[in-house]
């Protein structure tokens, strides 16, 4: 018993002790966690300070901003694994993982960076930081012991190393959305044997690409070469053993045809085959029933005519997106499930809608725009899908009235219907999409009054285009209301008449008004100036009789004044220290009764046209097929619809214009004309201008078009043109312009009718020599008999009816803003999925 109560007591201190023992060791191991070892602390720390921290320098909206700012050695914070996207390993304390995506890095990365002694690294990401177009750093192929590297979208150039076909333990390797450039060797990815997501899309890659390389990976899933310049070749068929893809990136890639290896790949859930030269029909096999891991598919940018047997309604059952846009399909729209929830079948030559698109009740986003499709726009399209958000329809033919189905609780944001030929009213139903901030039904027949009960009763609306139908009637105070988020308003070729209403109340936010070719009279009204966003004033081609809206000066963003072809008179005068225009961009006057000198004070302040450039990255140019003209071949204000949601830019930015041409502006061209240094075209033909050609204007290096004919202008022209390198028009004929013309530069590619109708000029290209011609006898005062018939303004009174066009020269650029790398992200994190 005695025995037995000792072994009892002997085990009870035995058990004691080894949980004494136990919270001792705890106590120990918890003190002794393993601590940041010194040289990885370091050599983070030298890593970070080899960068400038910069906010520009991570864009990714939707990162945040990692704490690589807050690595420090002060106090507690000494323990670099502690350190904010530091990750150590538990038994050792060495460094193994650096999550360092979005951290505002800027610099060029050094192969010998510090970064490269973490021998342990197992993770690295550096994605969305700036790292000024450096080469990727060899040093990486060091470290071994990666299974994820993440160099995406940190403005990475040069070729790929090849050390890094040495990191034999990735699984992950995200290179896209960089500038690198070159081929990639077949053997490059021979040892790769782990890898399950590449990803090198949206580089500058080129040359030929053995496909069949990857299809050795067999644990390869996801797999994006797109937007980059390579060549595909594959021989590998259905029947080879190959990796089951789940994401599948082919964009780009020069493919002519789908290609065979897809047939056998049945887990396929994002499939992207656009931007190739795919013609023909899509195979039966691509959209066999059976495809239903299928999510989105874009065969976009192609030359497809359609599908094998042309189903009336495509099987693939789970399809969430799909793209078709610009191809060549033709007949009857493919109708897919009503999984779909984004369909873009823009820019083809469909010419039928079956009422099956009725059944889409998922949809999100229809985009339709410029096919061939005609009749009447189906009842259900108001009312079809209780989640439909964007419905573009615009440059088809549909006719007949748009249908009043538009149903309370809409969740319409986007309706475009322009460039078709409905008619009839606009339906009062429409109101009931209360979310809208788009609507354009621009170049229709449309015969309504204007849509107050729209633009007074929706609150999200941001942009009203009417432009080219048949509206009328009175406009309603709400128009310009303060509440209003109207911002854009495009009323032009209508036929509105009578004076312009007084409604524009302070504080609203309109910053596009554009009431151009209708019957507008009267004056402007003054309370004009209370649109203190106002950016954009077309009012051209109306019947406005006023004098020049000096009061409108005072509005600090106004870039775009179009006062053309109006009864607008008097002089240019009213200059005061706060309406001075500060950031006019464009100013057309021409076609009106102005009279005068030209305004030299204005000129002296107008600073915006002094300014040379401006940010052109931000715009993109817009040729005459491009997006930027409609059909009617004005230049409107573009929007362009990129995703999901549309964005517009409103105003150029880059272009200066004076236009002051069919006027009756008498004296001379004043010199200070020469400091508008931005400006891209000046045109003061047909007005009754005297005096020299300033030299000055030779200091207007910009300028891609001076129009000076059909004026009084005498003397020599002066020698200093020849240094307008940018000069593409030059017209100074029908003046009175002596002695020979200067040579050289872009002088010399002009032809005779640039200086036609001055009997006192000579030299090439006219046929009058100069030699034995004593020019300066030439009367320093034109007498009317030395002047054509034409140059008289009377005869500039033949009103050339043009709207205000995209000169030839100028091809104003308007556009979306195009930040590549922003865009990046935006389709990245929508299109990964
Ligand atoms: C960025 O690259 C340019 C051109 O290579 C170089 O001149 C500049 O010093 C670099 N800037 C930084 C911060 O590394
Ligand atoms: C469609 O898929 C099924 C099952 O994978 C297969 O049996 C059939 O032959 C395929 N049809 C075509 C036309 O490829
Ligand atoms: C379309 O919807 C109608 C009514 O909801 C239904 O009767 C019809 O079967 C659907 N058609 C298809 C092809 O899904
Ligand atoms: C759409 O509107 C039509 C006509 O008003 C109506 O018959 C139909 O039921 C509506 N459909 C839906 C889905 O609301
Ligand atoms: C413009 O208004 C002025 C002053 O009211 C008037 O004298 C003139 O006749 C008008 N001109 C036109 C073209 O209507
Ligand atoms: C010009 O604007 C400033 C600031 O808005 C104001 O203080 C000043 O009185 C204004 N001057 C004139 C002449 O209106
Ligand atoms: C300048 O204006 C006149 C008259 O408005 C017009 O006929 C001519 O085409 C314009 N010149 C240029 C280069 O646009
Ligand atoms: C502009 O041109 C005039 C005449 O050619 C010249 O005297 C002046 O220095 C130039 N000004 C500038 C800023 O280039
Ligand atoms: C220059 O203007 C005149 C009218 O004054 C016109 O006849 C001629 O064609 C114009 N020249 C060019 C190159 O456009
Ligand atoms: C202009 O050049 C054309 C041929 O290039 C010629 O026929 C014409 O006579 C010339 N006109 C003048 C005014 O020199």
């Amino acid at each position: 018993m005695d025995s037995y109560l000792y072994r009892f007591k002997f085990v009870r201190f035995l058990f004691l002790l080894s949980i004494l023992f136990l919270v001792l060791l705890t106590a120990s191991l918890s003190s002794l966690q393993p601590f940041c070892h010194d040289d990885e602390r370091s050599a983070l720390l030298q890593f970070k300070d080899s960068f400038i921290i910069k906010k520009s320098a991570s864009l990714d909206p939707f990162g945040y901003p990692k704490g690589v700012a807050s690595w420090t050695l002060e106090g507690a914070n000494s323990d670099c694994c502690s350190w904010d996207g530091v990750d150590c390993n538990g038994d050792t304390g060495h460094v193994i993982g650096l999550d360092l995506s979005s951290s505002f890095l800027y610099g060029s990365f050094n192969s010998s960076n510090s970064l490269f002694g973490l021998l342990q690294l197992q993770r690295l990401n550096l994605a969305n930081n700036d790292f000024n177009g450096s080469q990727i750093p060899y040093g990486v192929g060091n470290l071994l012991r990666l299974t994820y590297l993440n160099l995406s979208d940190s403005v990475f150039s040069g070729q790929i190393p090849s050390k890094l076909s040495h990191l034999t333990k990735l699984t992950f390797l995200d290179l896209s959305w960089n500038i690198l450039i070159g081929h990639i060797p077949s053997s490059f990815f021979a040892n790769l044997t782990q890898l399950r997501y590449l990803y090198l899309s949206h580089n500058k890659l080129s040359g030929t690409l053995e496909f069949d390389m990857f299809l050795k990976i067999k644990s390869l899933s996801v797999l994006d070469l797109s937007s980059n310049n390579l060549t595909l070749l594959t021989k590998a068929n259905s029947n080879d053993t190959l990796p089951q893809f789940h994401t599948l990136g082919l964009g780009s890639c020069n493919l002519q045809k789908f290609p065979d290896f897809l047939r056998s790949q049945n887990k396929l859930s994002w499939l992207d085959l656009g931007d190739n030269n795919l013609e023909g029909l899509v195979p039966r096999w691509m959209y066999n029933a059976s495809r239903e891991s299928l999510v989105r598919i874009s065969l976009s940018n192609n030359f497809l005519k359609g599908f094998e047997q042309s189903p009336v309604v495509l099987p693939w059952s789970n399809l969430a997106s799909l793209y078709l846009d610009n191809n060549m399909l033709q007949g009857s729209l493919p109708i897919p499930q009503p999984s779909i929830n984004t369909y873009r079948v823009q820019r083809n030559l469909i010419r039928e809608m079956s009422p099956l698109i009725c059944n889409l009740s998922s949809l999100y986003e229809l985009d339709l725009s410029y096919n061939k499709l005609s009749g009447k726009l189906h009842p259900c399209l108001g009312n079809f899908s209780s989640h439909l958000s964007v419905l573009n329809l615009r440059s088809n033919n549909f006719c007949g009235t748009i249908p009043k189905t538009w149903e309370k609780g809409s969740k319409l944001t986007v309706i475009d219907l322009s460039e078709n030929q409905l008619q009839g009213q606009l339906p009062r139903s429409m109101a009931n999409s209360m979310m809208l901030e788009y609507l354009n039904v621009s170049s229709n027949q449309i015969n309504d009054i204007f849509p107050f009960w729209l633009v007074c009763n929706l609150r999200s609306l941001e942009l009203l285009d009417l432009s080219y139908n048949n509206l009328s009637g009175k406009f309603h105070p709400c128009l310009g209301n303060v509440n209003s988020t109207l911002s854009i308003l495009i009323l032009r070729g209508n036929n509105f008449q009578g004076t312009i209403p007084k409604i524009w109340a302070v504080g609203n936010n309109l910053t596009v008004i554009d009431l151009s070719e209708n019957q507008f009279q009267g004056e402007l009204p003054r309370s004009m100036a209370n649109c203190l966003m106002h950016e954009f004033l077309h009012v051209g081609n109306n019947q406005i009789n006023d004098t020049f809206p000096f009061w409108l000066g005072t509005l600090s963003r106004l870039k775009v004044i179009v006062l053309r072809s109006n009864a607008f008179r008097g002089a240019i005068k009213g200059l005061e220290i706060n309406n001075t225009f500060p950031e006019l961009h464009i100013l057309d006057l021409s076609q009106n009764s102005f009279s005068g000198i030209l305004p030299t004070e204005y000129f002296q302040h107008w600073n915006a046209m002094k300014v040379v450039g401006g940010n052109k990255l931000n715009y993109m140019e817009v040729n005459s097929t491009g997006d930027g003209l409609g059909s009617s071949g004005q230049c409107t204000i573009t929007i362009t619809n990129k995703g999901t949601k549309l964005s517009y830019e409103k105003i150029p930015d880059v272009f200066r214009v004076i236009d002051f041409s069919s006027n009756r502006f008498e004296g001379e061209i004043p010199e200070v004309v020469g400091s508008l240094k931005g400006l891209h075209s000046l045109n003061l033909s047909n007005n009754a201008l005297t005096g020299h050609i300033p030299a000055s204007l030779g200091n207007l290096t910009n300028l891609e078009s001076m129009d000076l004919s059909r004026n009084k202008l005498f003397g020599e022209i002066p020698s200093q043109l020849t240094q307008l390198f940018s000069l593409a028009y030059f017209n100074v004929s029908n003046n009175c312009l002596t002695g020979p013309i200067p040579r050289g530069n872009q002088l010399d590619t002009f032809q005779n009718n640039s200086f036609g109708g001055n009997t006192g000029l000579c030299g090439s290209p006219l046929s009058k020599k100069c030699g034995d011609f004593n020019y300066t006898l030439t009367p320093p005062y034109p007498f009317e008999e030395n002047q054509s018939s034409e140059s008289s303004f009377e005869f500039g009174w033949k009103v050339v009816v043009i709207g205000y066009g995209c000169g030839f020269v100028i091809g104003v650029v308007i556009g979306q803003i195009v930040i590549t790398r922003k865009y990046g992200w935006f389709v990245k994190i929508f299109g990964k999925m």
